[in-house]
């Protein structure tokens, strides 16, 4: 095995190559805020995921390389069909989107007619095509609002999100039992200790955090949102109950604020990962440009049925 004497300089050569290719292929790169720093430092753009979908919306680029998780490959392939879209691991799943499988979702769906089917975007394709209404934490209020207050609205699948969007709109949607486990593992305990411990500090929670959670929260929102909220607060320290990739965007974009990663509940870690989001690297990034692969495939009916649901979205969006 050969030992890497030099991180720095092989992450500087990587970083050359993938601008090289990046040229050669016109390819632009985006990345989500839970993907490593040195993955965040190479993107062409980076933001939460109701961004990166206006963004791949607009783009001119023939091939597009996601880094971020599937469904955020498959949104940008809905989107742009025609484009060659690469994701640098195609593991890189979503513990969220697995929850909800698409022929149970289905069933569901026909369990409870009459209802309008709201789907967070952390879903599969197939499940987008089952859809009204696609949303992302940035949007899910706004688009639950602009409906009726007496329709019938099925929410799915996360039942952290789903429950919160409900209290705060006084809505009784019928919400899919799913989860994303980085955010459910949150300890509330741990929690309320780091609040002890820095009473000044405003939290900053993800709505895919469970209820008691969110109850301490001086901030819920998506990633865009809570790093929006940390640069305009007064505040100079911040309990961030988050993916700990977010914290990178934070330190950069406010040096002189302290940013403390909450803890989750069965580790001795301080702070709380995505694996899948982990699993986009510099190398496999330069592997995917070299190769033009692993490129994201969805079938021309499921981008059909899907595109009608992510379009409204950003339409309700603007
Ligand atoms: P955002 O919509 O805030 O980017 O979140 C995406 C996600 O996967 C959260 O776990
Ligand atoms: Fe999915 Fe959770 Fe990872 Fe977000 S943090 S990509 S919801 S597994």
């Amino acid at each position: 095995m050969t030992v890497d004497k030099h991180p720095q300089r092989d992450a500087e050569k990587l970083k050359a190559e993938i601008k090289r290719l990046k040229e050669e292929r016109g390819a632009v790169i985006l990345g989500h805020y839970y993907t490593e720093g040195d993955v965040q430092e190479i993107a062409d753009f980076i933001g939460d995921s109701l961004a990166l979908a206006q963004v791949a919306k607009k783009l001119e680029a023939p091939v597009v390389v996601m880094c971020g998780v599937h469904f955020m490959g498959e949104t940008v392939k809905i989107l742009c069909p025609e484009k060659t879209v690469l994701v640098p691991d195609l593991e890189a799943g979503c513990s969220l989107a697995d929850s909800c499988p698409a022929d149970e979702f289905e069933a569901f769906i026909k369990e409870h007619p009459g209802h309008t089917v709201i789907s967070y975007v952390n879903t599969t394709a197939r499940v987008k095509a089952l859809t009204d209404i696609v949303v992302t934490s940035s949007n899910a209020k706004k688009v639950v609002d602009s409906l009726p207050q007496d329709e019938k609205i099925i929410f799915g699948p996360d039942r952290n999100l789903g429950d919160y969007i409900n209290r705060c709109t006084g809505r009784e949607m019928v919400v899919w039992n799913g989860a994303c486990h980085v955010h459910e593992q949150f300890s509330v305990e741990k929690l309320v200790e780091l609040k002890k411990q820095h009473p000044q500090a405003k939290v900053l929670a993800h709505p895919e955090c469970k209820k008691p959670i969110l109850l301490l929260a001086d901030k819920v929102g998506s990633t865009a949102a809570l790093l929006n909220y940390a640069k305009e607060s007064d505040a100079k320290e911040f309990i961030v109950v988050t993916e700990s990739g977010i914290l990178h965007q934070m330190r950069k974009d406010c040096p002189e604020k302290v940013f403390i990663p909450a803890p989750p509940e069965d580790s001795t870690c301080a702070c709380n990962n995505c694996s899948y989001m982990k699993l986009n690297t510099l190398e496999k990034i330069r592997d995917c440009l070299r190769d033009l692969k692993p490129q994201i495939e969805v079938d021309a009916d499921i981008i059909d049925r899907a595109r009608k649901p992510i379009e409204r979205m950003l339409e309700l969006s603007k």
